[in-house]
């Protein structure tokens, strides 16, 4: 889409000047005519876009200096950010940040609603490493980031959450279920657990105990054909 209001905005006024703003200006009128938004939005979007867009070159140059494998491949980090973005997440809390990947993406998502993530993690070097990728990302400023068991982070944490990423030991997603649920999450609000299909033995019990709760409804997603997120989402 933006192709085509960059392609309109040269064949109009030329590549500088004022020609050039009544160009842009006219096209984003046009655009956001169809798609029911202000120009202010329009504009915000750009910005966003051209941010990301510089986000992610720093995103592929870290990832291509880090050998470990303590990631969610990017085609899982795109449906996470979705359906933090759908959700219109503002509170999230991620178990498990290893290297920081997926805490961008979710940085990202709370950034669009002004909110931010708190994300747990027990190994030292590895928080370490994340708050330096953050920082590189140029998203650390939306992120708290506590080191230690999250079995126990987790019950001392004041904040409700929207958006919940469980990524850390399987097994102990149920005792994770049970410190966060319903007390910690807003109504509304979504429980994502990462290894569905992987790892569903260590996590049976947690999905067990979700599916027989009647104040939540559950599902699976699947942005690859290897693996499956467990969703839970409130129904308060
Ligand atoms: C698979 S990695 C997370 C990957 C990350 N979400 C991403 O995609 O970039 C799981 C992380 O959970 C951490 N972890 C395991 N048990 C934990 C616990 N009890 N509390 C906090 N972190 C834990 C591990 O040290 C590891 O770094």
């Amino acid at each position: 889409m933006w192709d085509v209001f960059m392609n309109a905005n040269v064949f109009e006024g030329g590549a500088t000047g004022r020609r050039d703003f009544l160009g842009r200006a006219t096209v984003l009128a046009a655009v956001c005519g169809v798609w029911g938004m202000s120009p202010g939005d329009a504009a915000g979007a750009e910005v966003a876009a051209q941010r990301r867009t510089a986000q992610d070159k720093v995103l592929a140059e870290l990832e291509a200096e880090d050998e470990s494998m303590f990631r969610v491949p990017g085609e899982e980090r795109a449906l996470v950010y979705w359906l933090a973005r759908l959700r219109g997440a503002r509170e999230v809390l991620e178990i498990g940040t290893a290297h920081g990947y997926l805490t961008y993406e979710l940085a990202l998502a709370a950034q669009a609603r002004g909110g931010r993530v708190t994300t747990i993690e027990i190994v030292p070097e590895r928080r370490a490493k994340a708050v330096r990728h953050l920082e590189r990302l140029g998203v650390a400023g939306r992120v708290t980031s506590l080191e230690g068991d999250a079995h126990v982070l987790v019950a001392g944490l004041r904040r409700r959450f929207d958006f919940v990423f469980l990524n850390a030991d399987k097994s102990g997603n149920l005792d994770y279920w049970r410190k966060l649920y319903p007390g910690k999450v807003r109504a509304g609000g979504v429980v994502l657990a990462y290894n569905y299909s992987r790892r569903l033995e260590p996590m049976m019990d947690f999905v067990e105990a979700a599916r027989g709760n009647p104040q939540v409804a559950t599902a699976v997603f699947s942005a690859l054909p290897d693996d499956v997120f467990f969703g839970v989402l409130d129904l308060r």
